[in-house]
C-alpha cells in the first residue's frame, strides 16, 4: 500500500502468525516512530487551518493514514513529501466539505472519535465505520456530549457503536461538560466540536488525560485555558471561532511505542540499548515512573524540547525488576502501557498489582481479558480482582510457549512478542498484521537490536 493511501475497506487480510525466541543481548540505538496521538492531531488541525501545515516525523501507521484519508474526504489536500514529511493544505474551520463516502477508520479509535468532534461542529452528515475491533468500541461517550451541542445521531449500531451516522451543526452550542472518564479522545472530540461554537466550551476532567489537543490548539492560535481542578483534574476552556493559522509540527517519538524496546532491553539479559528522542510529556510517562520504581536501570539523557514537547534519550540496561503496586491515579498517564507492563511484571521478583484498569476493557480489544489469556497461555501466574490485575513475578524465568490470541490489537501483539525474547520457550502470536497500525517498523527495528523473530 502506498504510504499516503489508506485501505479502501475496513477488512483485514489473512492473519500472519509470528514467533519470538530467546535472544542474545539486545544492543544499539532505536528511534521509535512519531507519536500516534500527535500525528492524528497534526493532520486534523492542518485540515482546520486555512493554508499549508508542514509535518515532520508523522507516524505512517495505518491508523494515522486513515485520518489522512478522512481529512482528504473533508476537503484538505494531504500529500506525503518524503519519509515522515507531510503537507496538509487545509480547508479551514467552517469550510469543510460534505464527505461523499463513509469515513473508514479501520482499527483507529482516536481518529474516529476526534473526527466525530470535527464533523459534529460542521453542518454536514457523515458515516463513521471501521474494522471488527472498532465496531465493538463504545461511541456513546462521544455521542452524548455531541448531542448536547446540537449534533444529531442519525443512526448507530446497537449500544452506540459504529457504524454511526452523524449530522453536525454549524452552530454547536457551547457546553460545560464534566467528563465521566479520563479520556483524551472524549475531551478532544468536545473541544474540536466546540471550535465552531459561538461561545466557550468547557471540559472538566477528574483525572487529567493527555493534553496534546489543548497544546496544539493553542499553538495553532486558539484561546485555550487550562486550570487545575481538584487533586488530579483539569478544567479546560476553549473560546470558539478562533482563526487557526497553519504551523509547522515536529512529531516526537511515541512513548507508547518506545515502551516495547525499553522493556525488551530490561528483560533480555546483558542488553544495553538507547531509545532516542522519546516524548517525555508528564501525562504520558507513567510507565517510565513505574519501571524506575521497579528498579529498572534507565538513564534519562539529553533532555531537551523538540516541537514544543519535552524529549529525551533513554539508556536502558537489562535489570532484575521487583514487583510494585501501581496506583489507579497513574492509569491515564500509562493507559496503553499495561499490556507491556504485565509482561515486565511477569519477569519481576514478587507480585505487581495494577489498580483501576476498567478503561482497558474498551481499547482495541478487551485488554484485561486479552492480557490475562496471554499470561495463561505463557504460564504466568496472575489473577484479576475487580478492576485490578495482579501478576506474580517469576524472578526472570518465564516459561513462555503457547499461542497468544491478539484480537486485532497491536499492543497485545507487540507485548507478547517482547515476552518471547526473554522466555524459556518461544512465544507465538496468532497475527502480527495489526502492528502496522502504530509501529510499522517494529519488526526490523527490533531485529536490528538483535531480537529473534521468525515464522512459527
Ligand atoms: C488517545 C487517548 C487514549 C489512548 C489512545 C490514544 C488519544 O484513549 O488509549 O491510544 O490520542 O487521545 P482514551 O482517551 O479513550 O483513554
Amino acid at each position: 500500500m502506498p504510504a499516503n493511501q489508506a485501505h479502501s475497506a475496513s477488512g483485514h487480510g489473512p492473519a500472519v502468525p509470528l514467533s519470538a525466541s530467546r535472544s542474545a543481548p539486545l544492543t544499539g540505538r532505536l528511534k521509535p516512530p512519531g507519536d500516534k496521538s500527535i500525528s492524528h492531531r497534526a493532520l486534523i488541525l492542518g485540515l482546520l487551518s486555512l493554508g499549508e501545515t508542514a509535518i515532520e516525523g508523522l507516524l505512517e501507521g495505518d491508523d494515522v493514514l486513515r485520518t489522512a484519508q478522512a481529512c482528504r474526504q473533508l476537503g484538505a489536500k494531504v500529500d506525503r513529501l518524503g519519509p515522515g514529511r507531510w503537507r496538509v493544505l487545509g480547508a479551514g474551520l467552517g469550510s469543510l466539505i460534505q464527505p461523499q463516502d463513509t469515513l473508514d477508520f479501520g482499527n483507529a479509535g482516536t481518529g474516529t472519535r476526534l473526527m466525530m468532534g470535527v464533523v459534529g461542529g460542521h453542518g454536514m452528515t457523515a458515516t463513521f465505520d471501521g474494522d471488527a475491533s472498532l465496531r465493538k468500541r463504545p461511541m456513546r461517550r462521544i455521542l452524548d456530549p455531541l448531542s448536547l451541542m446540537g449534533v444529531q445521531i442519525v443512526s448507530q449500531a446497537e449500544g452506540g457503536r459504529c457504524p454511526v451516522v452523524l449530522m453536525g451543526t454549524s452552530e454547536p452550542a457551547p457546553i460545560e461538560y464534566r467528563s465521566p472518564v479520563a479520556s483524551a479522545q472524549l475531551k478532544s472530540a468536545i473541544l474540536l466540536a466546540g471550535l465552531n461554537s459561538p461561545g466557550k466550551t468547557i471540559v472538566i476532567e477528574q483525572e487529567a488525560s493527555r493534553d496534546h489537543t489543548e497544546k496544539m490548539l493553542a499553538y495553532f492560535g486558539a484561546e485555550v485555558k487550562t486550570e487545575l481542578e481538584g487533586a488530579h483534574g483539569r478544567r479546560i476552556t476553549l473560546t470558539g471561532r478562533p482563526t487557526l493559522k497553519p504551523r509547522p509540527v515536529i512529531v516526537p517519538a511515541d512513548p507508547s511505542s518506545a515502551a516495547f524496546p525499553i522493556v525488551a532491553a530490561l528483560l533480555v539479559p546483558g542488553s544495553d540499548v538507547v531509545v532516542e528522542g522519546v516524548m517525555m510529556n508528564p501525562l504520558r510517562i507513567g510507565l517510565l515512573t513505574t519501571l524506575l520504581e521497579m528498579g529498572a536501570q534507565i538513564d534519562i539523557r539529553d533532555e531537551r524540547i523538540e516541537g514544543g514537547e519535552d524529549v529525551a534519550d533513554l539508556h536502558v540496561k537489562a535489570s532484575q525488576l521487583v514487583g510494585v503496586d501501581v496506583p489507579a491515579d497513574r492509569a491515564p498517564a500509562m493507559i496503553d502501557e499495561y499490556p507491556i507492563l504485565a509482561v515486565a511484571a511477569a519477569f519481576a521478583t514478587g507480585p505487581t498489582r495494577m489498580r483501576g484498569l476498567s478503561e482497558l476493557r474498551v481499547k482495541e480489544s478487551d485488554r484485561l481479558v486479552a492480557v490475562s489469556d496471554g499470561l495463561t497461555a505463557t504460564g504466568v501466574a496472575h489473577h484479576i480482582e475487580g478492576d485490578d490485575l495482579i501478576v506474580e513475578g517469576h524472578a526472570g524465568t518465564v516459561r513462555g510457549g503457547g499461542l497468544v490470541a491478539t484480537h486485532l490489537d497491536h499492543r497485545i501483539a507487540m507485548s507478547f512478542l517482547i515476552m518471547g525474547l526473554a522466555s524459556q520457550k518461544p512465544v507465538t502470536i496468532d497475527d502480527e498484521s495489526m502492528i502496522a497500525t502504530s509501529f510499522p517498523t517494529f519488526k526490523p527495528s527490533m531485529e536490528r537490536l538483535g531480537a529473534a523473530f521468525g515464522a512459527p
